[in-house]
């Protein structure tokens, strides 16, 4: 496969006498994709249907004559400000009630029919007129759904949708009432009409009730998207896309990727780091120009699995942005590094974002290829840099890792509607469970709980709501848990008590969650935060508390862990684990990461500092490759 580089670009910021200028520079440094429209609908139809589609047809037409290929966003992230004179009651409501108003983008409720119908009209106006369009290469689906935190709506739309939902998911009151165990604190309902949204109440709400208003809005997401693909679908057999983001877990993207061809995701390393990892202020110094070690690669592998193998980065950082609460510019290289670690890990094709620096509205400050000035931005060298290697390069050889790890959304969903410790959160377990292996030197597969396991030779398979039967079938080593199987789809607890897998004889007893202050400290010096279970049952135990209390109790190859390790025992559970299973582990230097694909081993260094291992030395902001025999 040819793997390719690609750059956002927005022809209704410029004169048009610069679009065919800025074609022929970004052919000249090696840009094979461009990505157009996604936000242009005030000028496609600045009125109610005064269709304005000749520009685009001319942008897309100089782009392509230049020998760029074209990707098309639908416009559905920014409806113009018409459109809220036709539909008043199409914004969401946050949980407290207020309305999230016009001015920025992505004012809209997923349930609001009216503005789906307008979406639909919108997608089939622009599929019927360019779907045939030589040039166009690929359809981006809206615009990172669920960024600025746009999934949950508590508008009249949304209670209607989901008082419909549920009628249609219970069947009827008393169903639901069981469901959710109404009968605490009299919370029964008799008809589905009374059911609220689960915000505005006097103390918390009914996690069950919370958990199922966030299915509802996850599926309310994949309807969305579902309208748009299927018009598209009528009219191009070209790739549908949708640009995912970091860290968004409010909808159930393994869902909306069965719609579409390749899942893509906006990697913004050190806005990241800023603005939405935990760690410490050292660690946040350390890859201040960087970006976090496993972020990237982490999102690398989750979209890989949401494309079901295809996957490309739509938006790559290309110098500051804007968004962040402190926006550093990366170290010389990173633009480069960035790139070649998601082709390591399989990405089809990597865009920047964006083309130029805008010098007007919200995104002034954020860095493209080029300045707003149209002189070069260090990037543009480092991505003409990337294209030359890629065209010297032999193709990457993907294929599969031996080691597994389970991602589900559902949970995310239920430990945010049921925490019990303030800093148990699903991403970050995953996450930590990630960088542990990672910095064994393991490759790694993140994968939905439906997958098939049967050919990894490790599982990890942290904080799942229930035991996916994937795993009841695995015959391999795993390690399972914490809270892994505690309950029931609907968020009460089951009896036999979790985790219920078969052939292990283990059973949570009690949990605790501790504040950053506490731990339970291991027999071997290491310890568990934040999280800690009695275990009782008579499989064998193979790691104990220092009182002797059981910490990982095993039968096979299946290991059940009663808490949250720190990093460094993290590191050494795997590694014994990796052991069993006969998958070869180093520890790598700090800041070095290796991917080991079936063709070559990448050597990643997100260390502001050299690092020499094995023989090579790495440069800070570096990364190598040697073909594998
Ligand atoms: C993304 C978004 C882009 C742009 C970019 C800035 O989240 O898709 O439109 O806003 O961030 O970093």
């Amino acid at each position: 496969m040819k793997r390719t580089l690609g750059v956002c670009y927005y022809p209704e910021h410029w004169p048009e006498d610069r679009w065919a200028i800025d074609a022929a520079q970004m052919i000249e440094a090696g840009l094979s994709w461009v990505r157009v429209g996604e936000f242009a609908w005030s000028r496609l139809e600045p009125s109610p249907g005064d269709l304005q589609l000749d520009w685009l047809e001319r942008a897309i037409n100089v782009l392509g004559d230049a020998g760029l290929q074209v990707v098309l966003g639908t416009p559905t992230a920014t409806p113009p400000r018409w459109m809220l004179d036709k539909h008043p009651d199409m914004l969401a409501l946050d949980a407290q009630g207020q309305t999230r108003g016009f001015g920025s983008r992505r004012h809209y409720c997923f349930s609001h029919e009216g503005y789906i119908a307008e979406s639909r009209r919108i997608t089939e106006i622009l599929a019927k007129r360019f779907a045939k369009n030589p040039h166009l290469h690929a359809w981006q689906t809206d615009n990172e759904y669920g960024c600025h935190e746009t999934i949950l709506s508590y508008s009249d739309a949304a209670k209607r949708a989901f008082q419909d939902w549920c009628a249609q998911t219970y069947q009827s009151p008393a169903a639901l009432n069981r469901a959710w165990g109404n009968i605490f604190w009299s919370m029964e309902y008799d008809s589905f009409e009374q059911i609220g949204l689960p915000n505005l109440t006097v103390t918390e709400p009914n996690p069950s009730h919370v958990l199922a208003f966030r299915r509802f809005s996850s599926d309310q997401v994949v309807r969305f998207n579902r309208v748009q693909t299927d018009v598209l679908r009528a009219h191009t057999d070209a790739p549908l896309i949708h640009n995912y983001m970091g860290r968004v877990t409010d909808f159930d993207h393994y869902d909306v990727g069965e719609d579409l061809d390749i899942a893509s995701w906006d990697s913004y390393p050190i806005g990241f780091l800023s603005d939405r990892l935990e760690g410490s202020p050292e660690h946040k110094a350390r890859y201040l120009r960087q970006g976090d070690p496993d972020m990237q690669a982490f999102h690398h592998d989750l979209y890989r699995a949401v494309g079901k193998g295809r996957w490309w980065i739509m938006e790559q950082q290309p110098g500051p942005v804007n968004w962040a609460p402190y926006n550093p510019a990366p170290l010389p290289g990173m633009g480069r590094l960035w790139a070649w670690e998601a082709f390591a890990h399989g990405a089809e094709a990597v865009l920047y974002f964006r083309w130029r620096q805008a010098p007007f509205a919200q995104e002034q400050m954020h860095a493209g290829l080029l300045r707003p000035d149209a002189a070069p931005a260090p990037a543009l060298d480092e991505a003409r840099q990337v294209a030359n290697e890629l065209a010297a390069l032999p193709d990457v050889d993907i294929g599969q890792s031996r080691v597994a790890l389970i991602f589900d959304y559902v949970s995310c969903w239920a430990w945010e509607a049921q925490p019990q410790g303030a800093d148990f959160d699903m991403f970050r377990l995953a996450f930590e469970t990630y960088r542990a292996a990672r910095r064994l030197g393991l490759s790694l597969d993140i994968v939905s709980p439906d997958a098939d396991l049967s050919t990894y030779d490790l599982v990890l398979a942290p904080g799942l709501l229930e035991t996916p039967d994937s795993l009841q079938k695995y015959k391999g080593i795993a390690l399972i848990g914490p809270r892994t199987g505690s309950k029931t789809a609907e968020l009460s607890i089951p009896t036999p008590m979790g985790p219920n897998i078969k052939g292990l004889d283990c059973t949570v007893a009690r949990v605790e969650s501790m504040p950053p202050t506490a731990q339970v400290d291991l027999e071997n010096g290491g310890a568990f935060l934040h999280w800690f279970e009695e275990l009782e049952g008579n499989a064998e135990v193979s790691l104990r508390t220092s009182t002797g209390a059981p910490a990982i109790m095993r039968a096979e190859g299946l290991h059940y862990i009663a808490g949250w390790p720190n990093a460094a025992s993290y590191v050494d559970i795997i590694e014994d684990l990796a052991t069993q299973a006969n998958i070869p582990t180093e520890r790598l230097p700090s800041g070095l990461r290796v991917r080991d694909t079936c063709s070559h081993r990448f050597w990643i260094n997100y260390a502001p500092e050299a690092v020499t291992y094995q023989g090579k030395t790495i440069a800070s902001a570096d990364v190598l490759w040697d073909a594998r025999d």
